[in-house]
This record gives structure tokens, sequence and C-alpha cells, in this order.
């Protein structure tokens, strides 16, 4: 019998391999940069694909690959699908979500301990051999303990970021366009709130909503002028939730504390008036990047493909109802 032909536009880790290989035909990326000409050539001819965020799965994808019945991103965020255009061409769009809830939250942790107590100016410091000794006034930075952490985006990650802040005492406001279930608030201390009251009332703002309509450029000017200026803002979302040029220019003139940001406007380019600020944290979209977790992933994309081509519903489709699959 003939197998399913598969385009991975990753070589993938081995466990996730070891799946694909044992079902599909698979032709796995083997160059540096995958351009959009290749992607389109070689998913021409395929029966599905697992693709990265960074590459589009739309019309002319889709329009382009005939044959394609599944289109699998390994990532939870799937702002690089066109879900109803994969409707319309009856091809399954699935993401991986829940496995990289706590990792992502864990980093998003990491940046928002490391600007606030600017970890990684003491670490320049003292790389460049200058550091003369301790001293009373040296990196003063805000503290994190006991403060007001706002969440905007209270889904599994955000509320992984609120689960983590438990131990430093912190009161905890979200908002999000469903309020929590009451247990939830309870287990997790946290307040729902308007926006602006968050924006007005946190010392710390950490972003996990998804990149849509409503959610671009949410830290807008407008918003970054009701935030404290002792306040730092965390991005693990989407790079377009904030507004860049706008952040650089609250930075500029004092209007905020700090921030920290692992995604950008504009991947892989980063405003460059942000580059040269020490009041920013920069890293480059790896909030989920453990080797646990990315492994997870993954495999969870693999077994998706595996489902739809063994005639299961996959389980994380995204367009399953819309597709009447059973
Ligand atoms: C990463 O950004 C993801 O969406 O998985």
């Amino acid at each position: 019998m003939i197998k399913p032909a598969i385009f991975s536009t990753r070589q993938l880790f081995q466990a996730a391999r070891t799946i694909l290989d044992e079902h599909f035909q698979v032709d796995y990326w083997k160059g540096d940069k995958l351009s959009r000409a290749d992607l389109l050539k070689h998913v021409a001819d395929k029966d599905g694909l697992v693709c990265l965020l960074t590459e589009k799965v739309d019309e002319e994808l889709l329009s382009a690959a005939p044959k394609l019945r599944i289109a699998a991103t390994v990532s939870v965020g799937y702002d690089n699908i066109d879900v109803p255009a994969c409707t319309k061409h009856k091809v399954v769009a699935t993401n991986t979500p829940g496995v990289l809830d706590d990792t992502t939250a864990d980093f998003a942790w990491t940046l928002l301990m490391a600007v606030a107590r600017r970890l990684l100016e003491g670490d320049s410091w003292m790389r460049s051999g200058t550091w003369n000794g301790w001293d009373l006034d040296q990196l003063v930075g805000g503290d994190v303990w006991g403060k007001t952490l706002g969440i905007l985006g209270f889904g599994r990650i955000g509320r992984g970021v609120a689960r983590r802040a438990l131990g430093f005492q912190m009161r905890v406001l979200y908002n999000d366009a469903v309020r929590a279930p009451a247990d939830v608030e309870k287990e997790l201390n946290a307040e729902f709130v308007d926006r602006d009251r968050l924006f007005r009332e946190s010392d710390f703002i950490s972003l996990h909503v998804p990149l849509l309509p409503d959610t671009r450029h949410l830290i807008s000017k407008d918003n970054l002028e009701k935030m404290k200026r002792t306040a730092f803002l965390v991005n693990t979302s989407r790079g377009p939730v904030v507004d860049e040029a706008a952040l650089a220019e609250a930075l500029e003139n004092g209007k905020i504390a700090g921030a920290a940001l692992d995604v950008f406007e504009h991947e892989p380019k980063v405003h460059p008036a942000l580059l040269t600020r020490k009041d920013v944290i920069l890293t480059p979209h790896m909030a989920s990047a453990s080797l646990d977790t990315r492994t997870k992933m993954a495999v969870m994309a693999a077994n998706n493909v595996v489902a739809l081509f063994e005639g299961r519903r996959p389980p994380n489709a995204l367009n399953a109802d819309a597709l009447g699959l059973k």
C-alpha cells in the first residue's frame, strides 16, 4: 500500500519522526531557511503538512496543494493558519495546545523577574570587568513579591502565570473575553477586572491573549499612558499585540519602567529603538523552548496527522465541527 505523503518543514525531534515514518512517506526539509517558494513547491503533491508558526497556510498555499488533507502547526498559536480557508479546501487544521502551558508560564516569569531585578544589566556589568564591589544604590530595581500582577488573557498559560504568583504573595488581576469560573478565581486568588483598571493598577502586565483583531495593538499609546510609571510589561504571546513604536516612545518618556519581550511585531525584526535600551529584555520567541516541551509539541502534531489518516478525528482539529468530522 502506498503511504500518504507528508511534507515536514523541519527535521523535528526523533520521537515525532518515529511516529511519522511508521505511517507516511515523509519529506523533511533539510535546508537552512525554508523560502515561501520552496514551501509551495514541496507541499504541492503532498497529502499532509507539518509546519511551524513561521509558515503561512493561506489560500495561496491551499490552492497550490490540491491533495492536502491536513495542516498541522507545531505551535499553540495558529494565526499563521487561515482556518476558514482550510475548511473551504476541506483541509483539517491542527495546533498543539496544552503541552506548553507550564513551560511558557515559567518563561513569562523568567522575563518578569529578570526585567524587574535588572538581571541582564548585572550580568553585562560583571562580564565587562568594571564592577568595583558592592554599593548601596547599585542596580536597584522593582520588587516582585507583594506587587500587583495584571494578566491579559486568562487561558491555560495566563492561569499558569497566576498560579506562580501565589508564591510571591502577589495580588492578581486579570481580564479575558470570558470570565473564569469562580472556583478558578478562588484557587488562583485572581480578580476579574476591566482592561482599564488592569492597566491602571498593575505593577506588572503579562500578555497571554491570542492574536485577534481585538488584541492587535492592545498595548497601544493610549493604554501605555494608563500604566504606572513604575510598571513592567512582559510579552510571551504574539508580537503584534504590542505597538512596538508606541512602547519605545513610552519607555523613552518614562511612562513605564521596562519591558521584556519574547515576541515581536515583525519577527525576526525588532523595532530599532528597543534594541539599545537597558530597560528592555529581548529574547528570540523561546518561551516554550524546553527540550521536553518542544518534543511533546512535535509529537502532538505527528499524532494529529496519524489520526486523520487512520480515519479518526485529529485530537486538536481546529475546524473539526466545520468539516463535520466525527
Ligand atoms: C508559540 O509561540 C506557540 O504558539 O506555540
